[in-house]
């Protein structure tokens, strides 16, 4: 079971989550962070038994559901379980994703992988963000958080079909982060550089120390999982209460860099 930190260092007591692809990586270590300050959680996977025993590592507060977010019913249903164990949904983080690969000219692309890959990235956050209004309006607040990427805002770091649906991603974000501000409703994103997960391990063939094989921008330190989840928790507390509309990058610089005019 998680440890849960002292009263005063909590930063989600009280409030409840729902994490899309909380099985394993970003989301398996967000639900591990969200758990110790105090959030009641459900994760939302395909993968059943990873999902179900990181719920039994946590907290009693913490549910799994199966939930396909390309699924209409399936995200309406993670969205009601949250409601209907924990009585109302203060933070969704879309997450779940996939990439396809390797990366090849869109001139060989299959559009049945585009479209598999959009509809995973894109269509479930945008499922994630419709239900999770639904319930947020009338409340008059909640934080909705998707995992975009540095793919959201360059090209050439991905696959055709991860890079559309991650840009996709933001600015599904920022029309929300408009519409849903009138109800109290903050939406934002957070974009990571390569991070070792299961993801990344084989698509970029990345081990726990592979980072290091790719160019970083940040030298001295190596961009974690952890990470990620620390900024997904800032987004998903009170102390980013007038943060909306922001796509929160998380890559040590990696993207405002022109490589090939830097002088450093
Ligand atoms: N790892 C990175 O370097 C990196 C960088 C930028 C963005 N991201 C994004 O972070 C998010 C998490 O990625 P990760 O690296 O932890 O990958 P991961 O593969 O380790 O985890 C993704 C999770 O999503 C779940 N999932 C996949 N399809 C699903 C579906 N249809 N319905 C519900 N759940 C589904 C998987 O079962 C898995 O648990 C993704 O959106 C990814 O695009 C990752």
């Amino acid at each position: 079971m998680a440890t849960l930190l002292s009263a005063a260092a909590r930063r989600l007591e009280g409030k409840v989550a729902l994490i899309t692809g909380g099985a394993r990586g970003i989301g398996e270590y967000t639900a591990r962070l969200f758990s110790k300050h105090g959030a009641k959680l459900v994760i939302a996977d395909v993968q059943d038994d990873l999902g179900l025993s990181v719920c039994k590592d946590l907290s009693d507060s913490s549910s799994y559901v199966h939930c396909d977010v390309t699924k209409e019913k399936d995200v309406e249903n993670a969205v009601n379980t949250a409601v209907s164990k924990y009585g109302k949904l203060d933070i969704m983080f879309n997450n779940a994703g996939i990439i396809d690969g390797p990366a090849s000219s869109i001139a060989d692309s299959e559009k049945s992988v585009f479209e598999k890959v959009i509809g995973v990235n894109l269509v479930g956050s945008f499922l994630g963000t419709k239900y999770a209004a639904r319930v947020m309006i009338p409340r008059g607040k909640g934080s909705i958080i998707s995992t975009a990427s540095v793919s959201g805002i360059m090209g050439g770091v991905g696959t055709c079909a991860y890079i559309c649906s991650k840009h996709g991603v933001i600015g599904l974000m920022k029309n929300a982060a408009v519409d849903l501000g009138r109800y109290g409703i903050r939406v934002n994103c957070v974009s990571p550089y390569a991070v070792p997960t299961p993801m990344t391990r084989t698509f970029l063939k990345m081990d726990d120390e592979g980072i290091a094989e790719l160019y970083s921008n940040l030298k001295g330190t190596a961009l974690a999982a952890q990470d990620i989840a620390e900024a997904v928790l800032y987004l998903g507390s009170e102390e980013s209460k007038y943060v909306s509309g922001h796509n929160l990058v998380v890559d040590g610089g990696y993207s405002v860099l022109n490589a090939g005019l830097s002088n450093y």
